[in-house]
């Protein structure tokens, strides 16, 4: 059967990136995506290449959306873990709405999606991969991001404890944690801001979508046979020294 690899936040961004590289490999995708707006998109975009697609429309917030995965698809061979929000707000202003979120999206259906999947990789002895998408705000704290570092620590302590369970049966458990990697034009406006973030990497650049995609990929191949439990962090040294 063709590798099939299931994408969370495949919309837009890196989620997106990722699904094209998995597709240029001929892999089938289930995507999943939270505005039906974006599958037309995700449609003309797949008309590149030679590989079969679903797409879900929904909020992973909403647990009940990803057991309708669940019971619909039964083959995936990789497991991508891309969604999250993002929140910027000074600690005492965070509400309680936007940590239920933040948590929800991260960590929760992360968790679920994940328990749901590997279960069946499990049964039907596949060899997987699950990649989560961290940051580098899983490493390090920064101002006005506690929820966010709260959130993707978790993903990084997630990784690496899944690793553990899930070595006996061939599966491996890997993170991408990124720095600043664009992903919308209208973030290039804010030059002052992206200027001020650049000076903090010491390779004086951002990462880019297509360099996370391509790290993803990479920690699905045989080439990394070895590799689980671990982060790539793809942070152009940010946290390598002050
Ligand atoms: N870009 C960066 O600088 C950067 C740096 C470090 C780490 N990361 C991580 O990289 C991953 C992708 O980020 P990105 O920059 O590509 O972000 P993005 O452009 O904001 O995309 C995030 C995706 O997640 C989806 N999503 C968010 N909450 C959801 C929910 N409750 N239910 C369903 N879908 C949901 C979004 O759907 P909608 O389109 O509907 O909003 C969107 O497709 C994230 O895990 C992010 O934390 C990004």
């Amino acid at each position: 059967m063709k590798k099939t690899t299931l994408i969370t936040g495949a919309g837009r961004g890196i989620g997106l990136e990722i699904a094209k590289i998995f597709a240029s490999k001929n892999e089938n995708l289930i995507l999943t995506i939270r505005k039906s707006n974006q599958k037309k998109n995700i449609q003309n975009i797949m008309k590149n290449y030679n590989c079969r697609f679903k797409i879900f429309v929904g909020d992973l917030n909403n647990l009940n959306f990803i057991k309708k995965i669940g019971k619909q698809i039964d083959y995936v061979t990789t497991i991508i873990n891309n969604a999250s929000g993002e929140n910027q707000k000074y600690f005492t202003d965070v509400t309680e709405k936007d940590l239920t979120e933040m948590i929800n999206v991260n960590l929760i259906a992360n968790f679920v999606l994940t328990k749901i999947f590997v279960k069946k990789m499990i049964k039907k002895k596949i060899k997987g991969n699950v990649v989560n998408i961290g940051s580098q705000l899983g490493k390090i704290g920064a101002y006005n991001r506690s929820i966010y570092c709260m959130a993707k620590f978790g993903v990084e302590g997630l990784t690496k404890a899944l690793a553990m369970d899930l070595g006996k049966y061939g599966i491996r458990v890997n993170s991408v944690s990124p720095t600043k990697t664009i992903v919308k034009k209208s973030e290039i406006k804010n030059s002052k801001r992206l200027n001020l973030i650049k000076k903090k990497i010491p390779l004086g650049k951002f990462s880019t979508t297509e360099e996370i995609a391509k790290i993803v990929y990479f920690l699905t191949t045989n080439s990394a046979g070895s590799i689980t439990g671990t982060s790539i962090m793809s942070d152009g040294g940010w946290t390598a020294g002050k």
